[in-house]
């Protein structure tokens, strides 16, 4: 173990105080996508920037302009970037992590106020929104400085931070700022970065730890489709006008069959068949078709074998369906013929499927279905936002380094994954500043990020913590 005996024991000694600095953070309700929470944002990103000049961080808040959001124009919240340490004998290891969160309310089945962390010291669990997404793993580094800076321990590296607020919102600004940093050399925030570590997914189950290099890509699509001037009663107008709820719903139906296959011609075309050997590497994998079961809470897996449902998350694109603006969603039986609806849906895509290659076949597609309806309503369809796939090169050192951590911290080897989400920034790192990015996390896989009783596992958050800081320490100790 590289990593000093005191800075572990720092991290038990301090669990308690750790927790609830974690309460603190999730009891401001930081949720980008929501415009009446802007402030919170705001007050989050002044609260982090608080404590990372308490544990010695220099830091500077990039303002990073405003945008439009459902027609409303807001602030964008600023990005934190921090730096500790300079020494040019030292690796420099840049941490990425993102203190928005998404929207949760009490009424959507929570069991405890979402924004009220509650420790259950019988089960371990840390309930609240932002827990383990990804509040839990920025509070790591944060346990890893504290440490540092009680103890009087020279960190094993020099550390770079950057924190956005909008990644839970398409991390708009950000591309912009790293892409003008780098262009500044080395005199730029990201100057000398040797490599680049993200906390924010999940282990693939509740037992095994794993470090993971592919991410899946998205693209969201709104498809409105609008009529009457204004909602109507159905009593009266009812089989007189075309329906714009009937003609979405037609078209949302095209789209994908219950089975998960893509309709939309073109797309399941570009992912070739996984071979003998890559179907290996699924079946190798800590997993089990309870694990789904338990962390979905139902026996609802599209196929009873593992490895192809791994795959479906894995390297397989996928559209789902998520909502209808516009339409009556309310308690009751109101007969209303809503005037304007429009459907949201996206697609998690996969090397090598690209954004542009995916709209170029939906758009058409929609716009013919549309067509044939012979209806009279109206059909727009946009790209709301969209990033591309990522996979990294999981034998490069800050890996091996990772794996090595995982080992001394939880005496098992780590899972080597892919995962189904999405973090746009991460290929933008990849790609500008021309290093490794490695994704190191932090959470279980039924933590249940973006869903009700969101949670964090004691234990995760603790050990997490010692993960994190023991990594810098393996990456310190790397000869390359
Ligand atoms: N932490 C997630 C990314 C993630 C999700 C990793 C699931 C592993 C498994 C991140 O906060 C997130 O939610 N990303 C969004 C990005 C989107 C808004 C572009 C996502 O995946 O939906
Ligand atoms: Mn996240
Ligand atoms: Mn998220």
């Amino acid at each position: 173990m590289v990593a000093p005996q005191e800075f572990l024991k720092f991290i038990d000694d301090n669990a308690t105080k750790f927790i609830s600095r974690l309460g603190e953070a999730v009891a401001i309700p930081s949720v980008s996508g929501d415009g009446a929470r802007r402030p919170d944002v705001f007050k989050m990103s002044a609260w982090l920037d608080g404590q990372l000049k308490q544990l010695g961080v220099t830091t500077k808040l990039v303002d990073l302009g405003k945008h439009v959001m459902d027609g409303q124009e807001l602030p964008l919240p600023p990005a934190i970037l921090g730096r500790i340490g300079e020494d040019p004998a030292k690796k420099t290891v840049l941490i990425y992590g993102h203190y928005d969160v998404q929207p949760a309310e009490k009424s959507d089945g929570w069991n405890t106020e979402p924004f009220t962390m509650v420790f259950n010291e019988k089960t371990g669990e840390m309930l609240g929104r932002g827990s383990t997404d990804d509040k839990g793993p920025i509070l790591g580094w944060l346990n890893v400085l504290e440490a540092h800076k009680t103890l009087g321990l020279a960190l094993p590296v020099n550390l770079r931070f950057c924190f956005e607020g909008m990644e839970e919102s398409g991390s708009e600004g950000l591309d912009d700022l790293i892409k003008s940093e780098t262009a500044k050399g080395n005199d730029g925030f990201f100057g000398g970065v040797d490599c680049v570590c993200i906390s924010d997914n999940y282990w693939l189950n509740t037992r095994t730890p794993c470090i993971t290099y592919g991410l899946r890509g998205l693209v969201y699509f709104k498809m409105t489709v609008s009529g009457p001037a204004r909602d109507l009663h159905s009593g009266v107008f009812g089989r007189m006008v075309h329906e714009p709820m009937t003609d979405l719903v037609t078209l949302l139906s095209k789209l994908v069959a219950p089975d998960g296959t893509i309709l939309v011609p073109g797309v399941e075309d570009m992912v070739p068949p996984a071979d003998f050997d890559e179907k290996e590497i699924y079946d190798k994998l800590d997993y089990s078709i309870q694990d789904v079961e338990d962390a979905v809470g139902a026996p609802i897996t599209l196929s009873n074998d593992k490895t192809t449902v791994l795959m479906g998350r894995m390297r397989m694109p996928s559209l789902s369906l998520h909502g209808i603006e516009g339409a009556f969603y309310s308690p009751g039986a109101k007969t209303v013929i809503p005037a304007c609806v429009s459907g949201k849906f996206s697609i998690r895509i996969v090397p090598p499927m690209t954004p542009k290659a995916v709209e170029d076949c939906v758009l058409p597609f929609v716009k013919a279905e549309f067509a044939k309806l012979n209806s009279k309503n109206k059909l727009t369809i946009e790209n709301l936002h969209d990033g591309r796939p990522w996979v990294a090169d999981h034998k490069h050192w800050s890996y091996e380094a990772a794996r090595r951590a995982t080992e001394a911290v939880y005496q098992r080897s780590p899972d080597l994954t892919r995962e189904g989400g999405s973090i746009p920034v991460t290929l933008t790192f990849a790609e500008t500043l021309n290093v490794n990015v490695l994704l190191l996390p932090m959470g279980r896989g039924d933590d249940g990020a973006h869903s009700t009783n969101e949670k964090l596992d004691r234990s995760n958050f603790i050990e997490g913590s010692k993960l994190l800081g023991t990594y810098l320490y393996e990456v310190g100790a790397a000869t390359v």
